[in-house]
């Protein structure tokens, strides 16, 4: 599944000088049909040095000298795409080292300051992983207990170093973003971007009406007060219900529903900026799409589409 890799371009390869071709005057050798052996004698022609191939140019290519065309290295940091970024290069929203550049097809090395409507793009290239976490396994980059941690699940995803958007417990399931991606990750969690999570929650008994709408209008917790933006009733389960929250604080769910007197048994996130859990088994992980970076980028109010007029 280790759909991406991460080669880092081979810098350093002499450019050879080209070589003047030959004419056939200058090679007569190889206008003649080849010698036929004769094996009934033992005697050999002395061997004819054959003139030496001329060897391949090897050609350096920007790659490897680590050379990246502007519109590749602005669609890399996951804003547009290249030829969208083409169009941010004409219109002179592109600076490269404090100049704008409008011609096409410039190229730009890692060091190069690349800045889009004043804002920097970086020259790494993000990785966006949706994870849907399964019980028994915490939401850390390393763990000194030797516990399976949501890192472990992703290991064959990326070399990157994604790190996880928020926090899952450890027995909730569901829903959590990876990437290396710091601004993005810091917006998706601040409370002021209103990302929108949906908790499907399990409870200890059914929960009344009194219960629910008290979770509605807010409840107190130790670090202030906190509300469900929405919640639904399961159909069928009557112990199961979905309830929506913005902010991430720490075991909010169950601290909310513990505040009203009764307890989460089971809690799985279904739905995160959108994202759904939709085609992923608990376990498995997937690249977000491009449209889906967009989505959450524009989401958070990060350099977008929508704000480059694209
Ligand atoms: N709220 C909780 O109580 N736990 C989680 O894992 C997530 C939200």
């Amino acid at each position: 599944m280790n759909d991406q890799t991460n080669k880092k371009p081979e810098i350093s390869r002499k450019i050879r000088p080209l070589r003047k071709k030959a004419t056939k005057e200058e090679k007569p050798d190889q206008q003649k049909p080849a010698a036929v052996k004769d094996k009934s004698t033992k005697t050999e022609a002395p061997k004819k040095k054959s003139p030496k191939k001329p060897e391949p140019e090897k050609k350096v290519t920007a790659q490897q000298q680590g050379l990246t065309r502007l519109n590749k290295y602005i669609a890399a940091a996951g804003i547009c795409s290249r030829r969208e970024a083409d169009e941010l290069i004409k219109k002179g929203k592109v600076k490269v080292n404090g100049k704008i550049v409008t011609e096409m097809g410039v190229k730009v090395v890692e060091s190069d300051k690349v800045r889009v409507e004043g804002h920097e793009i970086k020259p790494e290239e993000y990785v966006y992983l949706l994870l849907n976490k399964p019980k028994n396994t915490i939401t850390t980059t390393s763990d000194e207990r030797d516990r399976d941690t949501v890192m472990d699940l992703v290991k064959n995803a990326t070399d990157a170093r994604v790190f996880p958007v928020g926090r899952l417990d450890r027995n909730t399931t569901g829903l959590l973003i990876l990437t290396n991606d710091g601004e993005l990750a810091n917006r998706l969690m601040h409370p002021s971007y209103k990302v929108r999570k949906v908790y499907q929650v399990e409870t200890n008994d059914v929960m009344t009406d009194e219960q629910l709408t008290q979770l509605r209008n807010g409840v107190e917790l130790e670090d202030g007060p906190a509300r469900a933006y929405k919640i639904e009733r399961h159909p069928v389960q009557k112990k199961k219900f979905r309830m929506s929250i913005i902010e991430g604080r720490n075991h909010q769910v169950k601290r909310m529903v513990s505040a009203v007197g009764s307890e989460v048994t089971s809690l799985k996130r279904i739905v995160y900026a959108g994202l759904t859990d939709k085609g992923l088994n608990q376990g498995r992980w997937r690249h977000l799409t491009r449209k889906e970076i967009f989505e959450l980028r524009q989401l958070v109010k990060l350099l977008d589409k929508k704000s480059l007029k694209l």
